[in-house]
This record gives structure tokens, sequence and C-alpha cells, in this order.
């Protein structure tokens, strides 16, 4: 993925501070763990990449919000985002795994935690667990309408996640469906989601904009991969003025309907905000 990189401790820090310089206020934590095995156990170690990193992070700057995306495929050999059973996902099993990597997540100083395995219940399984150890007062940031799409490619090749067998339609929405997404918001919604997450963002503006007016909820949009990579590409090509892309389609987000951008452009973007 170009100009990303996988990064130690020390280095996440360096970016952490260095984007909370630019004005970028919160950061995302994905881990690439040294093991994977089956469960993923890596995912939920009290002492595993993410969590070390979060205290890294609020150590050096104890300010930004710093949110983990809570998910197994990073941390499974198979790849999947959670347990197999009898050759298959399995949901129920992989709540349990979602509900321990959370809250090792907050126990370790996470100000949000965003699910994005896009199992059914899971909103309401890690919004029990934080209430049960004394975290009621962390937010879940719900991936709730997350596209199976090939615009996660880049990621999944930079992350080292792709799925080993199968792919991820079984769990992940089908993208011709816009009233799948307001079904699913509505029940990461109930199970008591703070803020809903449309995923990826770009070919999705509509249902970016259907849920904002039919919710009314801080609504987060997911700039991924793809829609990055695709800036950078015509960019390395000669083909468009990145800058320029960029801006745009940040901006197209925002006139969507989102209150919140991730986006691996914030760096970027910050700088040409701030001028
Ligand atoms: C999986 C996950 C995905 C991304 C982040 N975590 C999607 C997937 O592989 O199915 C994609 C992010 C991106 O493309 O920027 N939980
Ligand atoms: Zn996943």
């Amino acid at each position: 993925m170009p100009g990303q990189f996988q990064l130690s401790i020390d280095e996440t820090v360096k970016e952490a501070k260095n984007a909370w310089d630019l004005g970028v206020p919160s950061v995302i934590l994905f881990g690439i763990p040294d093991h994977k095995d089956a469960v993923g156990s890596t995912g939920f170690d009290p002492d595993g990449i993410v969590q070390r990193a979060i205290k890294a992070i609020k150590d050096a700057v104890p300010e930004m919000c710093v949110i983990t995306d809570v998910c197994m495929c990073e941390y499974t050999d198979h790849g999947h985002c959670g347990a197999i059973v009898d050759g298959d996902v399995d949901n129920d099993a992989t709540l349990e795994l979602l509900r321990k990597e959370a809250l090792t997540h907050a126990q370790a100083g996470a100000d949000m935690v965003a699910p994005s395995d896009m199992m059914d219940g899971r909103v309401g399984a890690i919004r029990n667990i934080l209430d049960e150890n004394g975290f009621s007062n962390i937010p879940v940031m719900a991936y709730a309408a997350k596209y199976a799409s090939t615009f996660y490619g880049p990621f999944r090749d930079a992350a080292e996640s792709p799925p080993q067998f199968g792919d991820r339609r079984s769990y992940q929405m089908d993208p011709p469906n816009a009233l799948e997404a307001l079904r699913e918001v509505e029940l990461d919604i109930m199970e008591g989601a703070d803020i809903v997450m449309v995923k990826p963002a770009l070919p999705y503006l509509d249902i970016i904009r259907m849920i904002k007016d039919r919710f009314g909820l801080p609504t987060a949009a997911y700039n991924v991969s793809g829609e990055y990579s695709m800036v950078k590409a015509m960019e390395r090509l000669d083909w468009g003025d990145g800058r320029g892309l960029m801006m745009e389609m940040l901006m197209s987000i925002k006139r969507s309907g989102a209150d919140m951008i991730l986006t691996y452009f914030a760096p970027e973007a910050a700088k040409v905000i701030q001028g």
C-alpha cells in the first residue's frame, strides 16, 4: 500500500505525535502480531502489540483519542474475522473472542473501541463486558454498514490478513443492497453503538447520507485503502493532481453527511487544511 507502513511501537508513537502536531485529534490502531493461530490469541493478549501501543501513545500524547480496531482477522492464521467451527466462521464463538479483545484494549487505556468484524450481536456483547468492568464511559464505534468490497485489497496486503480460504461475503454486506445497511445500523444502535460507520466511503456516499438522515447519530465514514491507493496511483502515473483529488474526495464524503472520516490521508489533509 503506497506510503503506508507496518510500524514498531516507537515509530507508532512518532507518527501519532506528528499527526497530533498537525492537528489530527485521533488515531485508530491495527495490530500485526508475530504469531497467528486459529483463534487469534495474540489479539486479546494484555501484552499484545496493540495493547502495548495504546499505552505508549497515551504516555506520549495523552490528549490524543486512541481508537482500536476490534477484529480477529489480523490475528488468525486463516485470516477470517472470527473463529472457525466446522469450516465456517462461527458467530457466537467469535463474540467471546471479541469481548476479550475489546476489554484488553480498554484496560490498556484505549479511548474508544471499533468492532469491524460484522458478527451479529457484537456491539451488545462488547458493550456488556465494558460496562461490567468499569468502562461504561468508553464509546463503541461500530463498523455498522461494512460492505464486502474490493476496495480493501491494499489493506489486506499491508496487514497480511487476506482470508486463506473462501471470502468474507457471509459476514460483510452485499454491495447492491442499500436497505440491509439500514437494518444493520439500526441493530447496532439498539445494541448501544455510539457512533455508526459506513465502509467504504466513496462508492457508498448514498448510504452515508441515508444513515445520517434516518438516525441522526454521529456517523463516521471509512475512506478505505483502495480509495486512498487510487489517488496515489494516479499521482504516481502523473495522471492527476493528488492533492486536489484527495481534498475533493474528502469533501465529498463530508458533504454526504459524515461527521468524521477515517482516512490514510489524515496527516496530508491536515497540512492542506492548516495551510
Ligand atoms: C477487517 C478489516 C478490513 C479493513 C480493515 N479491517 C476489511 C477486510 O479486510 O475485509 C479494510 C480497511 C481498508 O481497506 O482500508 N476487519
Ligand atoms: Zn476482520
